[in-house]
């Protein structure tokens, strides 16, 4: 899921033609390959890969929704783990996740108003 958010943020920072678009797609491009690596260290996963993705929007609107759909699935998923983890700094973990996405989902509200 983080590397597919940061391949869809990556695309979409680059053909978004709005300038406050172009800055905030890249930066949460970069915060979610940041999680995308927390993930690899914690499960230990040998390599990951960013496939080349091209399919985003060439408009900030379309962009914006699917950002915000995007974040609200990442909520919703790390949620969930959150509910479920039965270790307490794995939940607080999880919940740190919710934090971090819930501020991401308000970038794109607050523009999509
Ligand atoms: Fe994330
Ligand atoms: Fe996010």
């Amino acid at each position: 899921m983080e590397v597919s958010n940061n391949i869809f943020y990556k695309c979409a920072s680059k053909k978004t033609p709005e300038l406050d678009g172009q800055k905030i797609f890249k930066i949460l491009a970069k915060v979610e390959a940041e999680h995308a690596s927390v993930w690899k260290k914690i499960l230990k996963l040998e390599n990951v890969k960013y496939p080349k993705y091209d399919k985003c929007a060439s408009e900030y609107k379309p962009n914006l929704e699917e950002s915000h759909s995007r974040e609200d699935r990442a909520i919703k998923f790390y949620g969930q783990a959150a509910a479920e983890a039965k270790n307490e700094r794995v939940k607080e973990i999880f919940q740190a996740f919710v934090e971090v996405e819930t501020d991401h989902l308000h970038l794109s509200e607050a523009r999509l108003k």
